[in-house]
This record gives structure tokens, C-alpha cells and sequence, in this order.
């Protein structure tokens, strides 16, 4: 625009010296004062000229460093988020493109406690699952509990988060995208399908599978629990939170209940979170929860995944026809000191003839290890590595006296099975005396039970 007025200031100029000079040459002939100013009038003109030529030689050239600077800034940014996705730094996406990769938020892969979560596929060909947080305080929350944890750590076992979408305004959705892993959470590959809930994908994981699992798993929190710049709590270790990979090997995720804490922080005082049947008994009944109470839902996963079942179940009585709630640990404990393990191994496996009995055994052992009700007697997850990969021996566990079976357990209506459920609540920390079949007010008495056979 500008050059174009000056183009047209400059022609104009031209042309209004010429026509000066022709009146000059009619009004004043070949006179003296005519050569005067036909002389000042060219030398305008060639001073026009002159100023035209510099000008049009000076945009070319700035022209040639604009589209310079361009490219190279092109480049750079493409170096850089190159750079970024290489140093698993999370990148800022638009809502627009977590639409367009997931056509419209068309295919829904998984549905937790926050959200849900849909396939799909980024401009440059990878797959992806894009999360959506829904809920505005809630959803805030647990949106960047999940971006600070995840986003600073680097692990093969824990999900890679590879970018986020902020929300808009307080009540819009919030969104996280990670990488895609394709066989999803390890429910589905050790809980039998139920006969009135279908479901898509899934079928049951090989005794050295599950095996395997519980080894990756054991590395992926101990990763969190001892390597990380802050000590990083995940706080809902259950199977909906496992991931499998094409391999059948494990993938840690969902961070949105997780906790950061100092690494000389041994305890922390917070708000009561995660998901019924694998909340450590320090919720009620000790001052703080640590990395233990990990550790804690770590070991319900695993005899979990040794039974193929849920560690709390509803069962008919026979003779009443009645149902009662069935705790699995307390179960295992029983037949792991009548040596009896083969018994609670899952069905499925045990005809399959591929289940070595020390294994069963042992992973028990580990197992009742980490459901101690005392969190100083549960071994930390460096010590569940070992002992799993056999460097070091597996002693059999204590007989503790009581467990808390499940905080929120109570629930009537619920079968118990439901796994899915989490929650965060707020009820007052209980102190509770430790007595053998001590009674509880009513609203806990259903969450405490023994342990040992009776
Ligand atoms: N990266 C992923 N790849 C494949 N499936 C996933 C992925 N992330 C989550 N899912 C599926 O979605 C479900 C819910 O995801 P999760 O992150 O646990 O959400 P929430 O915080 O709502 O519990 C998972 O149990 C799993 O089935
Ligand atoms: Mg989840």
C-alpha cells in the first residue's frame, strides 16, 4: 500500500514538471527564465527518478530477508517441536485439531472416574487417545495433577503424555493426548467377561503374562517412588489404570489423583482419593499416606490378577440364598498357610497346566507382603522387584490382625465389583483403635475385617 502511494506521489510529480516545463515553453519561448526552470524542473525529475530506483532496490532486498527469515523460522519451528516431541515435552494442542484427529470425538476407547477417552490420529500419522476431563473444579484439579506428574517423567512403563488443550473458559472441557496403546487396561485381560455386561476386546492373560505385568508395573512405580526429581504418588493403582501394549507389556496411567511430594517428605496429609477395594487402611488409620499406600493398592492388584477376580466380591450363600460380601485376601491368606495356593489361582489358568506353583506361591507371598495392614511393614517397590525377579527370597508374610477391607465397601447396593468407581472424598481422619474384631460405628464397621482365619 505504501509503495503504491509513493509510485503515484512520484508519477504525479512527473508529470506536473512536465506539463511546467511545456507551459514554460509556450508562455516565456526560449527565454532565459524558460532554460531556468526547465533546468530546475529535469533535475526534479531526474531526482524522482533517482529516488524511485533506491526504493524499488530497497524492497527487493527487504523482500529477500522476509521470505529468508521466514523459511528459517519455519525450520526452526519445525526443529524445535521436532526437539520437543524427541525430549517428550508435552506440546499445546487446539480444540480444532483434537477434533479433527479424532473426527468429531467419534470413537470412545475408555470411561474412568474423570472422563472419557477417545481414539485418534494426529496430522503426522500417530495414534492417539485424547482424553476429555469434564467438571470445573474437580476437572481442574485433577487436569493438572495429571500434567504435572506426567509431564516430567520418562519411563517405558508409564503412558506418554504427548500434548494438552487447555480449557477455554471454566466450564469447557479439558483435554490431554497420549500415546495410543492398543490392547487397553488390564481388566479386561483378567476379570471373566460378565454374562449381562459386554464388552469390546479383551480375553484372558497367560499366567507369565500376568507375571510379566506385575514385574512392569512394580518398575513403573518404583520409578515414580524413587527416581523422579519429586517423589510422585499415583494414589489409583488399579487394573482400569494398567495399560497393554501391542506386546502385553504394562503402561501405568491416569495421574489425575496423583501427588507430588519432597523427596525427604515421608508422609503427606491429603484429602481422602483413589478407587474402593484398593485404598490403604492408613486412610483411616494412620496420620498421612506415603508411597506405601501404593504399594498397598499394588498388592490387591496382583492377587487380583493371580485369581482373576476382584479382591471384594459379592457371593450367594447357598443355604440363605442370600449375598454377602466376599473378601478375596482374606481367602488367599487362608489357603496360603494351608499351602493350598493352586486353589485361588484363576480357573481358566489352572487348565491350561502353564502355572508353575513356586510362582503362585511367591507372587502371594509378595502380595499379602504389600497389603500388610502397618504401611512400615510393606516392602517398598524397589524390594517387590527384587524379590519378583528372584534376587531376593520371599519370606512368608505376617498374619495381620485386621485389614481395612475397603473404605466405601459399605455400600449396599453395590456387588463390589465395580472397580471402575473412584472417588475423592472428605470425611473426617477416624482414629480408631487396632484390636482384633474391634467394632467400629456403624458407617465403618463393614470396612474393617479380619484377616486371619478364624
Ligand atoms: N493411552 C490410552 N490408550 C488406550 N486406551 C486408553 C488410554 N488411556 C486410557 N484408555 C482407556 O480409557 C480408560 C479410562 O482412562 P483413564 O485415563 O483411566 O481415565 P479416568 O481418569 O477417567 O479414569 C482406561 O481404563 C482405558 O481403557
Ligand atoms: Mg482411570
Amino acid at each position: 500500500m505504501e509503495d503504491k502511494k509513493a509510485n503515484i506521489i512520484a508519477a504525479i510529480s512527473i508529470l506536473a514538471l512536465l506539463v511546467v516545463i511545456i507551459a514554460a515553453r509556450v508562455s516565456l519561448k526560449l527565454s532565459k527564465p524558460f532554460y531556468l526552470i526547465a533546468g530546475v524542473d529535469i533535475s526534479l525529475i531526474l531526482a524522482v527518478f533517482c529516488f524511485l530506483i533506491i526504493r524499488i532496490r530497497y524492497n527487493r532486498e527487504r523482500k529477500l530477508l522476509v521470505s529468508r527469515f521466514l523459511s528459517e523460522g519455519r525450520e526452526l519451528r519445525t526443529e524445535y517441536s521436532f526437539l520437543r516431541k524427541v525430549a517428550g515435552v508435552p506440546t499445546k494442542f487446539r480444540l480444532e485439531d483434537l477434533e479433527e484427529a479424532t473426527d468429531g470425538f467419534r470413537s470412545l476407547i475408555g470411561k474412568g472416574g474423570s472422563g472419557s477417552v477417545f481414539k485418534g490420529v494426529l496430522k503426522d500419522g500417530s495414534q492417539v487417545a485424547v482424553k476429555r476431563i469434564e467438571g470445573e473444579e474437580k476437572g481442574e484439579r485433577e487436569f493438572r495433577s495429571e500434567v504435572a506428574a506426567i509431564a516430567s517423567v520418562q519411563h517405558k512403563n508409564l503412558v506418554r503424555l504427548y500434548g494438552y488443550s487447555s480449557a477455554v473458559s471454566a466450564n469447557r472441557p479439558r483435554f490431554l493426548v497420549y500415546e495410543y496403546i492398543v490392547n487397553s487396561s488390564l481388566d479386561i485381560w483378567i476379570f471373566p467377561e460378565k454374562g449381562n455386561r459386554r464388552r469390546t476386546g479383551g480375553g484372558c492373560l497367560s499366567w507369565n503374562q500376568r507375571y510379566q505385568v506385575a514385574i512392569d508395573v512394580a518398575k513403573a512405580l518404583a520409578y515414580l517412588h524413587h527416581d523422579c526429581r519429586s517423589k510422585i504418588l499415583h494414589l489409583d493403582v488399579k487394573p482400569e489404570n494398567i495399560l497393554l501394549d501391542g506386546s502385553y507389556r504394562a503402561v501405568v496411567t491416569d495421574f489425575g489423583l496423583s501427588k507430588l511430594i519432597a523427596r525427604d517428605e515421608s508422609k503427606v496429609l491429603t484429602d481422602i482419593r483413589g478407587t474402593r477395594g484398593y485404598l490403604a487402611p492408613e486412610w483411616l488409620l494412620e496420620h498421612g499416606i506415603s508411597e506405601k499406600s501404593d504399594v498397598y493398592s499394588y498388592g490387591i492388584v496382583l492377587l487380583e490378577m493371580i485369581g482373576g477376580r476382584r479382591s471384594i466380591s459379592r457371593v450367594e450363600v447357598k443355604e440363605t440364598g442370600k449375598k454377602k460380601l466376599e473378601y478375596f485376601p482374606r481367602i488367599v491368606n487362608q489357603k496360603m498357610r494351608e499351602r493350598k495356593v493352586m486353589e485361588i489361582v484363576d480357573q481358566r489358568l489352572v487348565e491350561t497346566n502353564e502355572v508353575d506353583e513356586e510362582e503362585v506361591m511367591k507372587l502371594v507371598c509378595v502380595a499379602m507382603w504389600c497389603i500388610q495392614e502397618k504401611s512400615r511393614n510393606r516392602p517398598d517397590m524397589v524390594m517387590v522387584i527384587e524379590m519378583l525377579e528372584g534376587r531376593v527370597m520371599v519370606n512368608e508374610p505376617p498374619d495381620s490382625d485386621v485389614v481395612v477391607v475397603d473404605l466405601l465397601a459399605a455400600d449396599d447396593d453395590d456387588d463390589g465389583s465395580s472397580g471402575g468407581v473412584r472417588r475423592v472424598i472428605n470425611v473426617p481422619r477416624l482414629q480408631i483403635q487396632r484390636e482384633r474384631n474391634f467394632r467400629l460405628p456403624s458407617v465403618c464397621s463393614s470396612i474393617i475385617s479380619p484377616i486371619s482365619p478364624r
